[in-house]
């Protein structure tokens, strides 16, 4: 009894829940002084002008977990940019769970742009506007990734679910260690009315914000993962996100964002699987 608990403590002081500082969390991958740190680790920007965008990844890799970020994107005139946020292995055949921004003209919706990648494949790619301006406000993007689904979350409304669907032959994220990285930079030839709309580079520089970075996942080492209870299905998860999935009222509202937000679902695009939806559409 007293081992017990002693090892459920144990175990849960093992997943590493790190509220974010920058300086320590993350590592500056190409723009040089594009990316900047300040208020002491609790905030980064990224900006794109003419020559560069910029970009970075957290030090940690991850083998699931619930990752937190806090976004504010380029305002005014965006079309043209994209801002990127997204987890990735590494290596060939990657696993990826991507967001994307696709700027727009001042008073335009940006797009939110999703896709599941497994051992290199992707193509299940959904498109949303947002219910808000996300340029005036920080809003919360959330991934959570466990063995049984990826879901996306934005201010913690779920807007996708990918669930593990290995037993009808459907790949899942399973076993490479993801990090995640961002970026921002000039995707003009296709980001904004499919590249009708250029990047207006009198309105550079372009920013984002980044704060409140929060991972509270498995960190993935040499060693192994910090977690040891993900597959140990005798001993109860210490963790809401380790075994979350889709409860009543977040499926109502994941109706709700489909029904008003969505533009776009690979599980719809009966012209582009003319032999047939991909079997994860077909439930
Ligand atoms: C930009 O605004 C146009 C017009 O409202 C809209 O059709 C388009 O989906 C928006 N987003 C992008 C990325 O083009």
């Amino acid at each position: 009894m007293a081992s017990s608990v002693m090892l459920a403590v144990l175990v849960s002081s093992l997943i590493v829940s790190s509220a974010g500082n920058f300086y320590q969390d993350i590592a500056i991958t190409w723009g040089d002084q594009r990316a900047k740190i300040f208020n002491g680790g609790q905030l980064l920007t990224l900006s794109l002008d003419r020559v560069s965008g910029a970009g970075f990844r957290s030090n940690e890799q991850y083998l699931f977990g619930r990752i937190d970020m806090q976004l504010k994107l380029v305002g005014g005139n965006s079309a043209g940019t994209v801002t990127a946020y997204w987890l990735s292995s590494e290596g060939l055949n990657r696993d990826e769970v991507d967001l994307e921004f696709l700027g727009n003209l001042s008073g335009d919706p940006y797009v939110l742009h999703t896709n599941v990648y497994t051992q290199g494949k992707g193509d299940r790619e959904q498109q949303f506007y947002l219910w808000f301006d996300p340029t005036k406000n920080f809003h919360t993007y959330s991934i959570v990734w466990n063995p049984r689904n990826i879901i996306y979350f934005v201010d913690n409304i779920l807007i996708r679910e990918f669930r593990n669907g290995q037993s009808i032959g459907v790949p899942f994220p399973h076993n490479q260690p993801m990090r995640i990285y961002s970026s921002l930079w000039n995707a003009d030839e296709w980001a904004t009315r499919g590249g009708l709309i250029k990047t207006d580079w009198s309105k550079a520089p372009f920013t984002a914000f980044y704060q409140n970075f929060n991972a509270d996942a498995c960190v993935w080492s040499s060693r192994g993962s910090s977690c040891r209870t993900m597959s140990n299905t005798n001993s109860a998860p210490n963790k809401a996100w380790q075994t979350q999935e889709l409860d009543p009222l977040s499926r109502r509202r994941l109706r709700w964002v489909q029904k008003n937000y969505m533009i776009y679902n690979y599980c719809s695009d009966w012209k582009r699987f003319p032999q047939g939806l991909p079997p994860e559409c077909r439930h």
